[in-house]
């Protein structure tokens, strides 16, 4: 059957929030599909190995024959471990019983969530560049998302005041990113601060993705709202396992919020996965009894990465916002007076490197390119070479 006569089929909701086009980051990958000798700084995904002992509680957990469902929240002694992080590096107490829910990545948190919490029309406040799953499993979820423009000048991060001057009285939820996709900004404590007044005052939950909370550099602190007087009853923290142990492939991430919240999202997971995989939950279980040196190693070479990509732009006459955590750098090409799509895919075409372009990420990210520092130096320093090519010709420098 072709796929024109599918066509007709589609749900309209699929229609209208893909319109039929194909996506940057599908034309991107379709585009760098065979190109020889690629240099990826793309997707966001890991290049380090996952740590061994990781890897080992995985295969363990299978030869050992736990090959059957968890309960759906996820196994306990996990959930326990999860808790126990979260009361050592964040001084928040969550009960494993009631308030944590282990999911398969923070993906599906996102859309479980939005599936929850919304009604059709509920608005969602989304700091534009955003992690493109907000937007979508929004849309998903029948709600509104309504963009919270942020600005290069203010290093990305979201101004209080324009959150405020965008609720109306459909608001719902505000999503916060912090360390930041695409930008690599964080929220400082006293924008939280503002934040926190502002949810309360409008009675917003707030959805605190915390996926990098682990990446940060030179000293940076990315804390989290719920941290904050009043939050935790109106904070669900999403973090996960992918990017802090190089564990993209496990599907391992989990939702925190306070009971009432906790046990609505229970059963839409449930019907959503069940549960997150199995072994992949042993494995997590094990990076955090383990170890955390390996988190200091992975983290020192990302920082290492950070500072030849930052170093290389400046020289390169290249400029970005302050990246304080994750691992992306929001190159700022608007010099060049070329649009984003446009500048990676010549990127892409002449000099064989593959970024993605910040449009990708919403309308504030035209002008800029996300940069994922997730290969090696002399990789990357080639790439700079390559993209200071594209960006002297286009500026006449
Ligand atoms: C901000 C953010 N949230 C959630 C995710 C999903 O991560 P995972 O499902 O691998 O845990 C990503 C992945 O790139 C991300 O950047």
């Amino acid at each position: 059957m072709s796929k024109d006569h599918l066509q007709p089929t589609l749900s309209q909701k699929i229609q209208a929030l893909q319109g039929g086009a194909e996506t940057s980051f599908t034309r991107m990958v379709r585009l760098a599909a065979g190109t020889p000798n690629l240099i990826t700084l793309g997707r966001g995904d890991p290049d380090l190995p996952t740590p061994s002992h990781i890897v080992e509680a995985a295969v363990g957990a299978l030869q050992t024959g736990h090959v059957n469902y968890t309960p759906p929240p996820g196994l306990i002694t996990l959930r326990e471990a999860i808790a126990e992080k979260m009361a050592n590096e964040r001084n928040l107490i969550y009960d494993p019983n009631t308030e944590i829910i282990v999911t398969a990545g923070a993906q599906e948190a996102i859309s479980v969530v939005m599936q929850t919490l919304l009604d059709p029309g509920d608005e969602v406040l989304l700091p534009d560049p955003y992690y493109t799953a907000y937007e979508m499993a929004t849309g998903l979820a029948f709600g509104t998302v309504v963009r919270i423009p942020t600005y290069a000048e203010n290093d990305f991060e979201v101004q209080p005041e324009a959150i405020e001057a965008a609720i109306t009285p459909r608001s719902r939820l505000l999503v916060l990113v912090s360390p930041n996709n695409p930008t690599g900004g964080v929220i400082s404590r006293e924008a939280l601060q503002r934040i926190a007044e502002i949810a309360q005052r409008h009675n917003l939950i707030v959805v605190s993705d915390e996926l990098y909370e682990r990446i940060v550099f030179d000293g940076a602190t990315a804390p989290s709202i719920a941290t904050l007087p009043g939050m935790r009853e109106r904070t669900i923290i999403i973090s996960g396992f992918s990017k802090t142990y190089c564990m993209t492939g496990f599907r391992v991430g989990y939702l925190a919020g306070p009971t009432a919240l906790m046990t609505a999202l229970q059963e839409p997971h449930h019907i959503f996965t069940i549960c997150a995989p199995t072994a992949s939950q042993y494995a997590a279980l094990a990076a955090l009894q383990g170890s955390q040196d390996c988190v200091d190693e992975i983290v020192g070479i990302f920082g290492k990465r950070r500072q030849t990509l930052m170093e290389s732009l400046h020289s390169a006459g290249v400029p970005f916002p302050h990246p304080a955590g994750a691992f992306f750098v929001f190159a700022d090409i608007r010099a060049t007076g070329m649009t984003s799509s446009a500048f990676a895919e010549e990127l892409l075409q002449k000099e064989s490197v593959l970024v993605f372009p910040g449009t990708q990420y919403g309308p504030c990210g035209e002008g800029f390119l996300r940069i994922s520092y997730l290969a090696e130096i002399p990789d990357i320093e080639r790439a700079v070479e390559k993209l200071q090519r594209v960006y002297r010709t286009a500026t006449g420098n």
